[in-house]
């Protein structure tokens, strides 16, 4: 009887005491963060949602605590730590936390879409809806676990179709943002399994400052994941300071790795003005290109530049504007890319050693405002597209079907839209583009695609920021 009065009046204490301090929490909240996350915690523009599904920090009562206490370098969420008694950062998690358990549970979106096709019904799954922001590339590590990259600076972990809560800290400072550079493509070492190799592109100013004025270039490095810390990091691709660029607003970048281990990957022109210099056509200049270099950074030999002098020397083709898209054909080993052009030019081509697309001397498309960029479309020793999109679908990612889940559509290619947010499969033969379908339409601006290890379509969108799951309906 004893023991049962004490367990009551203990259970009592315990509530009493939660209650008491989360009201407490409540008090402090309103006097301190309602401002950026809103007086319903759903946040406003100044500050995050504390109500998502999967907080960008972590859900578990201690990653709550800490962001608070240390704040987020580099945003306005300050260290509160500084600020505030070690009890009342504990009364402000319980508070998050008791409202957090109030929210009627975030339906997951089940809605299933279907697309009817020329051989299959697509079904698209929606396996992240909330949590990733700006999502660029992804990549299976394995069976079960994905990597995606995130514009804004972030390696996020998808792991059984599901975004794992914590992230990835210890990432390089990420310039540009808002200028649509950022965290871009990423990739994995051939050889991930023993060496756990990761490579990925950003923007970067040696300066490391958000000063969008401040001399900039893609920049490649890789690294490893170690207890989601980003460690040992090299750099394997950085433009001189003479060659950096001011306030460009085209950076590429996909990256991919051929059958023979070689690494590439692309920069964007940076939006330089034809009058500023033919920049994407100079082997001496980074802009507009495509590169080639082995996974520690050296230059393969047969390079079209190797060993001459004022020029980069990782460089494999010139001339191109802004290229996101870039896949190898499963039988024949050719390397196609999609180029994202002007207006009426975005393009799919095939990728030689030494080629010359030609941006911006020719092309099909015209300025935005419809002013022309050249009459030339065609010039000798540069090559043609196999095929462009007028009006432009705003060309992205590119891959090659392989596997058991598409046998009719195999080595069939694979492009994404992001204006037309659609998926197009192209039928190929050398370098010629025998048919097309779009097959999948208004799901979102398609940022990436890849076959996963189950022979699906993995799909990641910008708005809304999502991965999509597409496999044939039985
Ligand atoms: C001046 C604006 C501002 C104020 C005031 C502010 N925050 Fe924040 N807070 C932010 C921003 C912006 C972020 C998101 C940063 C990011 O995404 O990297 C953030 C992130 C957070 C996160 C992490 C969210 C996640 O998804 O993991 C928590 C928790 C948080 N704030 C709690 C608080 C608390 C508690 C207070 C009051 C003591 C507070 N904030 C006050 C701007 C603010």
């Amino acid at each position: 009887m004893k023991t049962f009065h004490s367990l009551i009046f203990f259970t009592f204490f315990l509530l009493s005491t939660f209650t008491a301090s989360a009201q407490n929490g409540e008090k402090v909240y309103k006097m301190y963060c309602t401002g950026c996350h809103g007086a319903d915690l759903k946040g406003t523009p100044a500050g995050t949602s504390l109500l998502v599904e999967n907080l960008k920090y972590g859900n578990e009562p201690a990653d709550i605590s800490k962001v608070i206490s240390n704040g987020i370098p580099n945003t306005t969420m300050i260290k509160w730590g500084s600020a505030l008694p070690t009890h009342e950062i504990g009364e402000l998690t319980d508070y998050i936390l008791g409202i957090r358990k109030k929210q009627p549970t975030q339906e997951k979106s089940e809605e299933i879409l279907t697309f009817s096709t020329e051989d299959y019904t697509l079904k698209v799954e929606k396996l992240v809806t909330e949590g990733l922001v700006f999502p660029w590339g992804i990549e299976f590590v394995d069976e079960k676990r994905a990597l995606i990259s995130g514009n804004k600076g972030e390696l996020y972990w998808v792991v059984d179709g599901k975004l794992d809560p914590k992230r990835v800290t210890g990432i390089p400072f990420i310039y540009g943002t808002d200028l649509v550079g950022g965290m871009m493509d990423l990739a994995l070492d051939p050889n991930y399994a023993e060496n756990g190799w990761i490579y990925f592109a950003y923007s970067h100013n040696p300066k490391n400052t958000a000063d969008k004025t401040s001399p900039a270039m893609t920049k490649l490095v890789r690294g490893k994941i170690k207890d989601y810390q980003w460690v040992e990091q090299e750099t394997l691709f950085e433009a001189p300071d003479s060659i950096l660029v001011s306030g460009g607003t085209r950076w590429g970048s996909r990256l991919l790795f051929d059958t023979d281990g070689f690494l590439y990957f692309t920069t964007g022109d940076m939006q330089q003005s034809i009058a500023e210099g033919l920049n994407p056509q100079l082997p001496s200049r980074a802009e507009g290109k495509i590169f080639r270099i082995y996974p520690d950074g050296s230059i393969p030999k047969d390079n079209p530049y190797y060993g001459q002098e004022g020029t980069l020397q990782g460089i494999y083709a010139v001339g191109t504007r802004n290229v996101q898209g870039l896949a190898q054909h499963p039988i024949t080993g050719k390397i196609y890319f999609t180029d994202h052009g002007p207006k009426g030019g975005d393009e799919v081509n095939l990728l030689k050693n030494g080629g010359n697309y030609g941006w911006p001397v020719i092309t099909y498309g015209v300025n935005y405002n419809d002013s022309p960029i050249t009459s030339q479309r065609s010039k000798e020793g540069m090559e043609q597209p196999l095929t462009y999109y007028d009006p432009s679908i705003a060309i992205c990612a590119a891959e090659f079907i392989y596997g058991n889940m598409f046998p009719k559509w195999t080595n069939n290619l694979l492009i994404t839209a992001l204006k037309d947010q659609e998926i197009r499969r192209l039928v190929i033969e050398g370098d010629k583009v025998l048919s097309q379908e779009v097959i999948i339409k208004g799901i979102g601006r398609v940022r990436d695609v890849k076959i996963g290890p189950d022979g699906a379509m993995y799909v990641l969108t910008n708005s809304p920021d999502a991965l999509l799951r597409v496999n044939p309906m039985k």
